[in-house]
């Protein structure tokens, strides 16, 4: 009987570009979704963009941009990228979506009613220049430990000791520069310390739904029997704050992890309504269906106990299994901008490296461990070029050409008795159930096994050599109907991994698309295929030295906010990952960028020298804010402060704030001076008579 299945990857933030390590786990998740497809399941696969939390809006307003046009500019990347790789979702939606909001409110009063929610108030650090809450990540100062200067708030980079934010010496906001002030807050807690919760999660965790090493880790999450480590999980933040605010709490917003794997919810709910699919027979707590989902290790914390929680009490079923991976190396190490290893899949499609050789390289690699899977680049191209096109395509070109020219595109019978196409029906059973137990490393191996045994028959009969003999046309046809036949059975095998492949041979073969069952049968005798063209060429070394390059190329310095990196630990807000910079253009700024920057009529209220700085003025600019802007200018060699209070210039108004020994610098004015030093002086703009403090200059 066919299984219904809910399949999700996690959902990437919409602040970065999908990248190779990324892929692991989406190629992962649609070879194992798209095997079920083929075996007869009634298989749904859903993710979304993760598109809350300050990230996000800091990476938006940076932008000059609002974040609904900051996450919908990174799903379309998205949405290229993962077709890009034939990464094929039923549906790829986004958390800020109705449906998620719907279900967040909904399981948020249900947990609320069973008494798992708690409002606490709390001290966190505050930026008073940015007017927000600042997360851990976004607070910076000298560790605690072995004062390395410009750690985070959360952990040291440095010597690797973890601390609380208000243990940092002289701590500063890295949104601003500020220094942070502590400042109480009502914050929303749900109670995964509850009995409830911890004698849930106890039993579920040792359920089987996770790998043995996943259970053990979560053995040591909860404590020995008598022992609850489990604490309190904070799920509010406060305005200002991308993301939906609490139904009953004005001000307050869901914290962005607590939506993310509702999202998942979300995605699924909108392809019921595409689809005519019973949201409910998927998630109601005494469901007969599957719920699977394909995670990365360092997110286990949120599937294996926060979420499973949250559903288990709000009265849904709980997932299935959690499938989590081990991260990407390439070439043994860690993925590294500098050394352009950290590639994107933009770049991986641009360099015009094929993505199918990626998806038969990353299987090949793959078990259903969380170890660890390392790219190396020499063994990419040597088997891809050895098994997929020295063994796999080889059996097709070396014997449809001559079906078609000799024998008008028609097939003799195959023969069922041949070893090969026994070895391979035998086989595919055992193949099926490692691609179930997603042991695709396995599946590969023993799919080239099967292949070495079809290229033997090939060479065997040596259709080339009987082609030139006179009289062989039987053997010839047979030989080559025998070749096609076992080419056709290892595409079945191949196609949850190559899927484009096997499109191309199902056209050229003129055969509906392969099922998993055609592993067992044959192409009939008379049945006429189609003119056979190149299925895969050889990788090129060289398009990998172009692909380290190009994203070589494309780092970017920092910038202020996206310094915030991109580390993740299990128990905190995922920050936003490192701007990529722009390519390298023609000097050209497109109309765009240019109103990214935002200028501004000043009224220079007040202008002083600066104590010790030889080319600082202290200017106090009027943009009509509420607070005026203190902005150093380096003009003391051209002006008088004294003669500069009262007049009008131009600023940049959303320049990102520099923290400067003398103070905050927030903005920049605009002056003039020859580049060549022919003429001397610094010129400050001014506009002409009638502009106003605050207008936009454009
Ligand atoms: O770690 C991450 O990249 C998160 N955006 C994953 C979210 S998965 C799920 F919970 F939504
Ligand atoms: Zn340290």
């Amino acid at each position: 009987m066919s299984r219904k299945i809910l399949v999700t990857s996690a959902l990437p933030y919409a602040n970065g570009a999908i990248h190779l390590g990324h892929l692991v786990e989406y190629i992962q998740t649609d070879i194992w979704v798209r095997f079920q497809k083929m075996s007869g399941n009634e298989c749904w696969y859903v993710c979304a963009d993760d598109t809350h939390g300050t990230p996000i809006m800091l990476r938006a307003e940076k932008e000059g941009i609002t974040p609904e046009q900051l996450i919908g500019r990174v799903h379309g990347e998205h949405s290229r990228d993962f077709a890009g790789f034939h990464v094929g979702f039923d549906n790829f939606y986004s958390t800020h979506s109705p449906e998620t909001r719907e279900c967040a409110n909904d399981i948020y009063g249900k947990l609320k009613a069973a008494g798992l929610i708690e409002v606490r108030t709390i001290e966190q650090y505050y930026d008073p220049v940015k007017q927000m809450f600042l997360p851990d990540r976004f607070i910076k100062g000298e560790c605690p430990k072995c004062h390395a200067k410009d750690q985070y708030g959360d952990n040291c980079e440095v010597c690797g000791a973890a601390y609380a934010p208000t243990d940092l010496i002289e701590p500063f906001s890295a949104v601003s520069g500020a220094k942070p002030e502590l400042r109480n807050s009502d914050h929303y807690f749900f109670k995964l310390s509850d009995p409830r919760c911890e004698s849930f999660l106890r039993q579920y965790t040792s359920s089987g739904v996770l790998q043995n090493e996943a259970a053990n880790k979560m053995q040591e999450w909860l404590g020995a029997p008598g022992e609850n480590k489990l604490t309190d999980w904070d799920i509010s933040r406060d305005a200002p704050y991308f993301g939906f605010e609490i139904p009953d709490a004005p001000g307050k917003y869901f914290y962005v992890w607590l939506d993310a794997p509702i999202g998942y919810m979300g995605s699924f709910k909108n392809l019921c309504a595409q689809k005519g699919l019973d949201f409910d027979e998927y998630f109601r707590k005494d469901s007969t269906t599957e719920l699977y989902h394909f995670i990365g290790k360092d997110i286990l914390y949120f599937h294996a106990l926060f979420w499973p929680a949250e559903l288990q009490h709000a009265g849904f079923r709980t997932p299935t299994k959690i499938f989590a991976h081990g991260f990407l190396t390439v070439d043994g190490a860690k993925m590294s901008k500098s050394r352009g290893t950290f590639i994107t899949a933009e770049s991986f499609l641009a360099t015009g490296l094929n993505p199918e050789w990626l998806r038969y390289y990353f299987a090949a690699k793959l078990s259903n461990t969380m170890e660890d899977i390392d790219l190396s680049f020499d063994d990419f191209v040597a088997r891809v070029n050895s098994d997929l096109v020295g063994k796999y395509v080889n059996i097709a070109s070396r014997s449809a050409g001559f079906i078609s020219k000799r024998f008008t595109g028609q097939l003799a019978p195959a023969d069922a008795s041949l070893p090969a196409i026994k070895a391979i029906q035998e086989a595919a059973p055992r193949i099926a159930e490692h691609y179930e137990a997603r042991e695709f490393g396995k599946a590969v191996r023993e799919i080239m096994a099967l292949t070495d045994l079809a290229n033997q028959y090939v060479d065997s009969v040596k259709p080339w050599e009987l082609a030139k003999q006179e009289g062989k046309e039987v053997e010839l046809h047979a030989a080559c109907s025998n070749a096609l036949n076992l080419f056709r059975l290892l595409t079945v095998l191949l196609k949850p991994v190559l899927p484009v492949v096997a499109q191309q041979v199902e056209g050229f073969l003129n055969s509906a698309p392969l099922t998993w069952a055609d592993a067992q049968n044959l192409l009939a005798a008379g049945h006429a295929i189609n003119a056979y063209s190149h299925l895969m060429t050889r990788v090129d070394p060289k398009l990998i030295e172009k692909l380290i390059e190009a994203n070589k190329a494309s780092l970017a310095p920092a910038a202020e906010v996206a310094a915030v990196d991109a580390k993740k630990t299990a128990k905190t807000e995922k920050p936003a990952e490192k701007k990529e910079a722009a390519p390298a253009g023609d000097g050209l700024c497109s109309i765009d960028d240019f109103m990214k920057i935002d200028l501004r009529i000043a009224r220079i209220a007040n202008a002083e020298h600066v104590e010790s700085a030889d080319k600082l003025v202290r200017l106090t600019l009027d943009i009509g804010e509420e607070k005026p802007r203190n902005v150093f200018a380096g003009i003391k060699a051209a002006y008088d402060p004294a003669q500069l209070i009262g007049r009008l210039t131009v600023m940049v108004a959303n320049l990102a704030p520099r923290k400067m020994k003398f103070g905050l610098s927030e903005g920049m004015v605009m002056a003039a001076s020859d580049p060549d030093g022919k003429t001397p002086g610094i010129y400050l703009l001014s506009p002409d008579s009638g502009a106003q403090p605050g207008m936009r200059v454009k």
